[in-house]
């Protein structure tokens, strides 16, 4: 358990004592009064009916007299069937802003993860294919979830289980033999896919190139010399590729794991199996039953003698046991392999791994593109004219934002920079669109709507951070925590203060959900506080930050600064860049 730390868990908490509920789920329960006359927390006490059997204006006007007051909380009143907190306004500004001034960026991390371990896979393309944007979320949710458990004290690893073995790369192999390609190194990947779409073509009309697929695929598992340059060939060729592409996201690994790796343990495994009996074998295949978990059998070897995706993955999760005794092992992939992942997992507990149970599928929707007839969400289609490579969506992302850059010049204080300010920002808004959507559902892809400077995105938030930065500048003199925070009275202020106090219990929140999604709508909803904040002083000097009061200013730089830093470290853990002039 980690200390409370937002007042409304200061406030459950001792509300708790009182009531058959968990502080948790009366955290939950807490609402803002409609008005700052009826308090800063208020408790829907009909919401509690159901547990005291008693009416909730008696509830309300009962726990009025009894429940304890955390430190900041003044007082506790009943209005009909809600009881209301008011808090010490100053108090809990001068705790909140002092907290973040002193922690800096360090300010919503935490140690619940001291000395844990977890494994996050992502990623994970196959070689001889280009990255398409299908590979976006698995990219950015993995690197987001890296950094989220990071700043909560977990010693993170990030896995790359590169798919480069299987019948495919037989196929490649035969296809390069049979159509006499002269510089097999000089291949692109480009060339790869072609060559192995015009194999196939070929192979669907005449059934041999089948059999000289798998043939050089026996080649390639017995590691004969020419089968196995050439598949190397595919794979360096690939990473680079690769490497460039995951590096405009700024995404990385600590490690790659690929599937070749696990090769020389299955002829063991698939031993031990069926000696074992965790395997039976059916038409000759051999399958795994997980009729216990009422999930279909799992296969680990073809009726002719082939391993399977499965038959690398049990290896594979083995090996990040034996390596890492993780507190958990994330497999970020999507949707569509939710079945597969429940049976990998029963499989392993079948085979006795515990800690099979530690094992989470991050799943994830798909990527869909708005029709522009019929605005329906769907697929995307080259032919329609998407953009479905990777690099391709990258590139025009960059073009576009710089083009919007362009056009608002007089928004902006940039100069030479353009050309990086624009890598930012487009690549920014890539990121965030996706990230801003619950993961489990399909999101859509929109151009407009993606890099709209007043929209719910990345755009957004970066400009709202370079404004901060800006007003900090212009100010010219340094923040200190040494002020009176009573003087931040503007009710735009306390709203201020009450959404920056929540940031650690976000940062919690999104790790418990393996949901950046939650750090998102966070940062949306600060930068719509800090907006109105801003609006409020262009209407009225006396309401601006820079305004002629140096007390008054030097208190409102504090709460600036802070807001700063949160959302520079919320856009950190969502692996956006924070420009600091825009
Ligand atoms: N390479 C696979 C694909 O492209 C994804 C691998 C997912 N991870 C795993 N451990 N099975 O579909």
């Amino acid at each position: 358990m980690h200390q409370p730390e937002s007042m409304e868990d200061r406030i459950a908490a001792r509300l708790a004592e009182h009531v058959p509920r968990s502080a948790a789920d009366l955290a939950e329960l807490l609402q803002t009064p409609p008005s700052a006359e009826m308090g800063d927390y208020g408790l829907p006490c009909y919401t509690l009916s159901k547990y005291l059997h008693r009416d909730p204006n008696e509830i309300a006007d009962d726990l009025e007299g009894k429940v304890g007051l955390p430190a900041g909380i003044r007082e506790a009143r009943a209005f009909g069937p809600y009881l209301n907190f008011f808090a010490d306004r100053p108090m809990v500004t001068e705790r909140v802003l002092g907290r973040i001034h002193r922690l800096g960026a360090a300010y919503g991390s935490d140690n619940q993860g001291a000395g844990k371990r977890i494994v996050i896979e992502y990623g994970s393309p196959n070689i001889a294919k280009h990255l398409g944007i299908h590979h976006l979320p698995s990219a950015v949710i993995g690197r987001s979830l890296y950094r989220i458990f990071q700043a909560l004290g977990y010693k993170c690893v990030a896995l790359n289980f590169l798919g480069d073995w299987g019948t495919s790369f037989g196929r490649l192999i035969a296809a390069v033999e049979r159509y006499d390609v002269e510089d097999p190194d000089g291949l692109t990947v480009s060339d790869l896919q072609d060559l192995y779409v015009r194999y196939s073509r070929e192979a669907a009309e005449n059934p041999e190139l089948q059999g000289t697929a798998r043939q050089a695929f026996l080649r390639l598992e017995r590691g004969e010399e020419r089968a196995t340059a050439l598949w190397n060939g595919f794979k360096e060729v690939s990473l680079r590729e690769f490497d460039r592409v995951y590096g405009m996201l700024g995404v990385g690994f600590d490690r790659i794991t690929p599937e070749s790796l696990y090769r020389d343990r299955i002829a063991a495994m698939l031993e031990q199996l069926r000696s074992r009996g965790t395997a039976v074998e059916s038409a000759g295949a051999l399958i795994i039953l997980l009729e216990e978990e009422g999930l279909p059998p799992c296969m680990v070897q073809k009726s002719d003698g082939a391993s399977l995706y499965a038959t690398r993955d049990i290896p594979a999760a083995e090996h990040r046991w034996d390596e890492y005794r993780f507190e958990k092992s994330l497999y970020v992939v999507g949707n569509e392999q939710s079945l597969y992942f429940r049976q990998l997992r029963a499989a392993l507990r079948k085979m006795g791994h515990g800690w099979a149970d530690r094992m989470v599928h991050v799943n994830f929707g798909l990527i869909k593109f708005r029709d522009p007839e019929t605005g329906q969400a769907r697929v995307g289609s080259t032919r329609r004219g998407e953009l479905l490579l990777l690099e391709d969506v990258l590139n025009e992302a960059v073009r576009r934002a710089r083009a919007k850059i362009e056009e608002n010049r007089d928004r902006f204080e940039v100069g030479a920079d353009l050309d990086e300010l624009a890598a930012r920002v487009g690549i920014g808004a890539v990121v965030f669109s996706e990230l801003s959507t619950r993961r489990t559902r399909d999101a859509v892809f929109d151009w407009d709507r993606m890099l709209d400077f007043e929209g719910d995105t990345g755009p957004y938030v970066q400009y709202a951070h370079a404004r901060l930065c800006s007003i900090l500048r212009k100010a010219g003199q340094d923040v200190g925590a040494d002020v009176d925070c009573s003087l931040l009275a503007m009710p735009e202020e306390w709203a201020l203060v009450r959404h920056l106090e929540r940031f650690p219990a976000a940062v919690r929140r999104a790790a418990e959900e393996y949901e950046p999604s939650v750090i998102a709508s966070y940062l949306l909803e600060l930068c719509a506080d800090f907006s109105t904040y801003y609006s409020a002083g262009m209407r009225e000097p006396d309401r601006r930050v820079l305004c002629s009061e140096d007390r008054i200013r030097a208190a409102r730089l504090l709460l600036v600064d802070a807001a700063r830093n949160v959302i520079r470290s919320g856009l950190d853990l969502l692996g956006v860049t924070a420009p600091e002039r825009m």
